[in-house]
């Protein structure tokens, strides 16, 4: 069992073992029995410039998923092995943007006279491939607690944005916080010729929607927000930026996990929240304070963990890292050099965003 107070005892001496030689980060979507061995958990932002901040750690053991794993070893340095513990936790999102499709697109872009125009701006959760061609083509790397920063700076380099992968947080971003309307916005679908859009279209649109989406968080709807309000009178909805336009829109208050936790921290007793994100960080939430009065439910009636964040288990912590205290280096996330330098280049972009 994952609770096994054998594996637990197990994970906690191959830690005292490996001492300051590894660095262990949780994403907060992460299984609690996992989250209990972090060093520092965080959200994808945050975990990013921590991986960059740890230069002592000879292993960074990434308890999330592979595109942070690559984010990690591109931030840093060339002797520092970055661990993955089940190289199957991949995430569906990033998986919906190939640097064949992106290739693909810039040509369409290129055809229709718009490219120079065109600042790509990527998120966060997108393979180290597609940050490459973000950093190549003059772009931005953002998470959900930047997107509006990284949007305003690639406004200020060109007059267009191809928004990848993620078209959700790029369209609630644009409209919610940029003052742009749902038409400025056009969706860009890697699986149709031209991408299903017209060279008129791509002309006229300020923002290209990338045709890609989060399945965890595509799943809560207008009715989750409305049933929520009528079984709790008073509720706050609070929902990430992945979710839907309609939801977003419903909701009350909107943010990146940091910022989910940040609100409920400084939410007073007595208040009631109803939070759209991944199942383990609500309920985490939800525990940690109930006994301050604080009322906090899932925003679905239905559960709703990610599956591949999920993949990492205290069987596969342990199994890694028992392997790295007897000097076997298992699961290693090794971006190749050239696609590294390119990525390198959006990443820090980013984190020089003001
Ligand atoms: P953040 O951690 O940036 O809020 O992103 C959520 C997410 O879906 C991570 O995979
Ligand atoms: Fe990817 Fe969504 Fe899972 Fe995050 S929650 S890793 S975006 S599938």
């Amino acid at each position: 069992s994952p609770s096994d107070p054998d594996l637990v005892e197990r994970a906690r001496a191959a830690k005292e073992k490996l001492g300051e030689k590894v660095f262990v980060l949780g994403h907060h979507y992460q299984r609690d029995e996992v989250i209990q061995f972090a060093d520092v958990t965080g959200d994808s932002f945050k975990l990013a410039k921590d991986a960059a901040a740890r230069p002592e750690a000879e292993y960074i053991v990434f308890c999330g998923v592979h595109f942070m794993a690559e984010s990690a070893d591109i931030l840093t340095s060339d002797d520092q092995k970055v661990v993955l513990p089940d190289l199957a936790a991949g995430c569906s999102m990033a998986d919906m943007a190939t640097a064949e499709q992106v290739a693909e697109c810039w040509d369409v872009l290129t055809e229709a006279g718009v490219a120079e125009q065109v600042v790509p701006v990527s998120y966060m959760n997108s393979s180290a491939d597609i940050k490459a061609f973000t950093g190549k083509h003059g772009g931005t790397i953002c998470t959900s607690s930047n997107a509006k920063r990284a949007l305003d700076w690639a406004f200020e380099q060109g007059e267009k944005v191809l928004f990848l992968p993620d078209q959700h947080l790029g369209r609630n971003t644009a409209v919610r916080d940029m003052g742009m309307s749902l038409e400025d916005c056009v969706l860009y679908n890697p699986h149709k010729p031209n991408g299903g859009l017209t060279a008129e279209e791509l002309r006229a649109a300020k923002m290209i929607l990338w045709r890609g989406h989060c399945s965890v968080h595509g799943r809560f709807s207008l009715d989750s927000v409305n049933d929520v309000r009528e079984r709790i009178p008073g509720v706050n909805v609070l929902v990430h930026p992945e979710c839907k336009h309609e939801v977003v829109a419903a909701a009350d208050h909107v943010g990146s996990t940091e910022y989910i936790i940040n609100m409920l921290e400084a939410a007073p007793a007595g208040s009631k929240w109803a939070i759209g994100t991944e199942l383990n960080l609500v309920r985490r939430l939800a525990n940690r304070y109930a006994d301050q009065g604080k009322e906090i439910v899932f925003l679905d009636k239905t559960v709703c963990f990610c599956s591949t964040m999920n993949r990492i288990d205290l069987p596969h912590l342990v199994w890694t890292l028992e392997s790295l205290a007897e000097g076997n280096l298992v699961n290693r996330i090794e971006v190749d050099k050239e696609t590294e330098s390119f990525a390198k280049l959006a990443l820090e972009r980013m984190l020089a965003l003001p």
